[in-house]
This record gives structure tokens, sequence and C-alpha cells, in this order.
């Protein structure tokens, strides 16, 4: 008998607002698939132009021209540990689309494995993935928003294992707690030139990262087991926090870490 999960049971209850985010041009990272494509579709919906850049560029093009119906969205290659490449896709989509008013720092990569396990080759592709290149377009979207003197959000999807060690999640908790900070100082920074900066903080969705793993229907038990909502998250769901994040309504949130977790974290110590 086939087993059917409480999360692929759900179905996110989602709304998008019409013209929340209109005249804004965003750009997101690892925009090709899973959250980064959720988030890239839903502000197509509010209203926005939207950069799909990954460093899969046939996905990205590919995804583009889904969403091209739902709005004006343009594909770019581009691979976030590589500054000469962000420097220049920055450019290049800010002049296409007359500014970046939205950074979403979404692409990201993971290696599951402890702390002694970690082999260097992962330790240093996690960091330059998940943090430098945060760090790389953070300063090259923050550089454009200054110029334009029209505020911005700075958006990073960190996760739950920003806030708390995650076993089996060695380098990966290391450089996502890296991007907490990241998100913080750059909100510190920036706050007195309107720009925000935020994290968001999930503690999962089915989607490519993980999508083998939880095809076991014991993995996937166990983990909602672990989740006081008794199932994970949707991409919609995180796409809709973060079109929150990304609009007027959010002007006064920054250096916030936005969980959404169905209460997992919370519960760290409960079950003791
Ligand atoms: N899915 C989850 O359960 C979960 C939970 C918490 C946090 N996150 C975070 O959400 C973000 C998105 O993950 P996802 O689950 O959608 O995974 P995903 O694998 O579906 O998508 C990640 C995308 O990033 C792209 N990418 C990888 N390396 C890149 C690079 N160097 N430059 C540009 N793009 C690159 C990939 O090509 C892919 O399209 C990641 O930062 C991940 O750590 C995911």
């Amino acid at each position: 008998m086939s087993y059917e999960s409480n999360t692929a049971r759900y179905k996110a209850r989602v709304t998008p607002v019409p013209g929340r985010l209109a005249g804004r041009n965003a750009l997101i990272t690892g925009a090709a698939r899973g959250i980064g494509h959720a988030i890239a579709e839903r502000f197509l919906r509010e209203g926005a132009a939207v950069a799909i850049t990954d460093i899969d560029g046939a996905a990205a093009e590919a995804a583009a021209s889904e969403l091209a119906s739902v709005g004006a969205a343009s594909a770019w290659r581009m691979d976030v540990s590589r500054r000469d490449e962000v420097e220049r896709v920055m450019g290049e989509a800010a002049a296409r689309m007359g500014g970046i008013d939205i950074l979403v720092n979404n692409a990201g990569v993971i290696v599951f494995g402890s702390l002694m396990e970690c082999e260097i080759g992962d330790w240093e592709r996690m960091m330059a993935v998940d943090l430098t290149g945060a760090f790389h377009c953070t300063q090259a979207a923050a550089r454009l928003m200054l110029e334009q003197r029209r505020g911005g959000r700075l958006i990073h999807v960190g996760s739950t294992a920003s806030l708390l060690p995650t076993a089996q999640q060695a380098a990966y908790c290391i450089a996502k707690s890296g991007l907490r900070m990241l998100s913080k100082v750059a909100a510190m920074e920036f706050v007195k030139h309107g720009i925000t900066s935020n994290l968001l903080c999930p503690e999962g969705a089915v989607t490519d990262i993980n999508r083998e793993l939880l095809s076991d229907p014991e993995a996937m038990r166990k983990l909602e087991a672990m989740i006081p909502a008794g199932r994970m998250g949707t991409v919609e769901e995180i796409a809709a926090l973060a079109a929150f994040v990304a609009s007027s309504e959010a002007d006064y949130i920054t250096g916030a870490e936005l969980v959404h977790d169905g209460g997992a974290a919370s519960s760290a110590l409960w079950w003791r």
C-alpha cells in the first residue's frame, strides 16, 4: 500500500495580493526550481518584475518561459560563488529592469553529514554558495540600491539550521548561521537608507534538495513526528512570507528572523 504523508496531503492555502509589489524589480538567486521558483512566481503574481537567476542557466530559461504569462520574468545564468559573474549579471539585470529593489539570496546547497565526516571540499562548497555567495550578492545589490536612493529589500533564505544545531547538517548549519549574522549586519548598516534585511528560516519543504531523502516513508514519518504541526511547510507558504517581507507592509521589519517551521524550533526542549 502506498503511503501518503501529512505533508503530501496538505494543500497550501495562499492568495497573492495583486499589485502589492507593482513597480518593484526583484533578483532571486537559485530561482530555477524549488523555493526560489515559488518566490519568483509569487512576486510576479504581485506585480514585480523578476530576474530568475541560477547556476543552471537552461533551467532558469525554462522557468522564465513557464512564468512569462504571469509577469515580466527574465532568465540569467549566475553562479553566486563567482564574484565576477555576480557583479556582471547584477549590473545587466538592473540595466534591463530599471534597477533592483529586492534581492532574494536563495541559492543553497547541502551535503549531509556530521562535523567529523565533513570533507574539506564539501565544507568549502557549502561556504562558497550558502555564505560567500550571499555576501557577493548582498554587496552587489546593496551598492545598486544605495545608488538608486529608493530603499530596498535584502531577503535571505536561511533555515531553522541558522538558529539551532541540526544533526547531520554540520557545515550547512555553520554556513546558515553565518548568513543569519550577515542579514543582521546588513540590517544595521542599511536601515537609514530604507533598505531592510531579513532572514527567512524554513524548517523544510519538499524540493530537489531533499526529495530523494524524503521519498523514504520512514524518513518522512520521523521528520513529521518531530514537527509539532505534523507536517513540513510548502514552497508556496515560504513564498507568501517572502512577498510580505518584500512589500511596504514590512517597512519596519529589519534584522529579523522569520521562522516558518510548524513549531519545530520552539519544541527543541519540549520533548526532553
Ligand atoms: N527545502 C528545504 O527543506 C529547505 C529548508 C530550509 C532552507 N532551505 C534553503 O532554501 C534554499 C532553496 O533550496 P530548495 O529547497 O529550493 O533547493 P533546490 O535544490 O530545489 O533549489 C536550489 C537552487 O539553487 C541553485 N544553485 C545551487 N548552487 C548554486 C550556485 N552556486 N549559484 C546559483 N544557483 C545555485 C540550484 O541549481 C537550484 O536551482 C536553499 O538556500 C536552502 O538551503 C531549504
